[in-house]
């Protein structure tokens, strides 16, 4: 089958990459894509579509002429939009949910009270939609206090405030002075927990779900979790959690995973996609901290490596609602249905100098020497054969005069596949002192 996936940056890559890899593919399609996409000819291009509404009929027509059979929206905001709806419409089958499922993570309150509504372990929150009132409620608590911008916010939203004073001018910011433009006009206060943060994601088809492995990214910019938050600096897979006790994957399956997708069907919302929950792992259990409703990034980079069979296939199963007979059927050989590699996968991000504040754009990168390609079976295999490689995902790239330059604030998710985290670390790292540009830099702790 030919694959439409949407969006640009190292998630994308990582997808395009993987739903290559499935035997029933053919030809993978990625708008707008980037140059680590379009290192991999042999299987992938990217198309410049346009992918604010106004584009959405050429979007389709595109699908049309293409024959193409699954359209993977990657980022949330085309979701929010209203992509999957659009296309979903058209007669296309749409890996990605409607704008209804989408308000899992368009609004943190809608998300904390579906929660709350499904019997699904959460912290306690609150929400505010007048500043006044949003002062008054720091005034009146112990800190720290966990506040959430409640709408999209390109992932910067988030702010934990360990002194009154900064939760004051969080508050300030984001509700007076629109830092976050609308989506920070209401604000959640999430209770603080400690624990370990974990992230789970599932294939869902509304009905049935595949949970994928577990995943842990690490989301504050400096080593020993110090500074403001990112979209993530690094992530790993698999993760430890043995000191929580046994069983706790499969509670993470049964209290969050399996009931949000019969709660989603339980309220009417035809949800075909990814579920994402963002979990601290207390001492009282798992507590889901977010939904969000697409791939996770950095957590898809480290995550797709580790999944053997029929990805796009799985994919296709979620979009037309078939997942049960793909994981269970007997028209799916045991070949094509996903399964978990042993091997662990860590991801390092190399970002640009000022990130998440300012950067510079525009700066030249050495040395990828085409791993960007994917040691990862495109390629070939050093070492383990099939038991180890490195593929370099871009995240914020672009081609300048024949010159590969950094286009954004992460640039690139240097992964590694390996027997052992240990061993996937010292591939990652090792790669990772063999590219520069100016400014670069990165978490030395990632999966520590
Ligand atoms: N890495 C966090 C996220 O994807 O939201």
């Amino acid at each position: 089958m030919n694959v439409l996936v949407t969006g640009s940056g190292g998630r994308e890559h990582a997808l395009a990459w993987r739903i290559a890899r499935s035997p029933s593919a053919e030809r993978v399609f990625v708008a707008p894509g980037n140059p680590g996409v379009a290192a991999m000819a042999d299987v992938a291009e990217n198309v410049p579509l346009d992918l604010k509404p106004e584009g959405f009929g050429e979007i389709a027509r595109f699908c049309r002429e293409k024959g193409i059979e699954l359209v993977v929206v990657g980022p949330e905001n085309h979701l929010a939009d209203g992509l999957a709806d659009y296309l979903r419409e058209a007669g296309i089958n749409v890996f990605g949910p409607g704008r209804q499922g989408t308000m899992l993570e368009a609004s943190k309150s809608f998300g904390m009270d579906f929660a709350r509504r499904h019997g699904i372990p959460h912290p306690k929150s609150e929400s505010f939609e007048t500043c006044d009132a949003a002062l008054d409620y720091v005034r009146n608590t112990p800190g720290p206090w966990v506040i959430k911008a409640d709408g999209l916010a390109l992932g910067k939203g988030v702010t934990i405030a360990a002194d009154r004073e900064e939760a004051f001018e969080t508050v300030r910011k984001s509700m007076g002075e629109g830092a976050y433009g609308e989506a920070g006009r209401r604000i959640v206060f999430q209770e603080f927990l400690e624990g370990k943060e974990v992230t789970a994601m599932c294939l869902t088809d509304g009905d049935f779900m595949i949970p994928l492995p577990l995943a842990r990214d690490h989301k504050r910019v400096g080593e020993g979790d110090t500074g403001p938050m990112t979209g993530g600096m690094g992530a790993f897979s698999p993760v430890d959690l043995d000191s929580f006790g046994p069983g706790l994957e499969d509670v993470i399956k049964k209290e969050v995973l399996e009931r949000a997708v019969a709660g989603l069907k339980a309220e009417g919302i035809d949800y075909r996609g990814i579920l994402y929950a963002g979990l601290m792992v207390t001492e009282s259990g798992p507590k889901v901290l977010e939904f969000n409703v697409r791939f996770g990034d950095p957590e898809t980079q480290c995550v797709l490596p580790r999944m053997e069979g029929d990805f796009a296939k799985a994919l296709l199963a979620c979009a037309k609602g078939t997942l049960r007979s793909y994981a269970s059927g007997p028209a799916v050989s045991a070949e094509d249905r996903l399964r978990v590699r042993e091997e662990a996968c860590a991801t390092v991000v190399m970002a640009s100098g000022g990130y998440p504040g300012s950067y510079r754009k525009g700066i030249p990168i050495y040395g990828l020497d085409g791993d960007e390609r994917g040691a990862l079976g495109l390629t070939s295999l050093g070492g383990r054969g099939e038991r180890e490689g490195v593929i370099v995902f871009h995240a914020g790239t672009k081609v300048e005069g024949g010159v590969l330059v950094t286009s954004g604030g992460r640039v690139l998710g240097v992964t590694a596949l390996a027997p052992s985290l240990e061993e996937a670390l010292r591939l990652a790292y090792g790669k990772v002192s063999s590219i520069d540009f100016e400014g670069a830099f990165y978490r030395r702790d990632i999966g520590r």
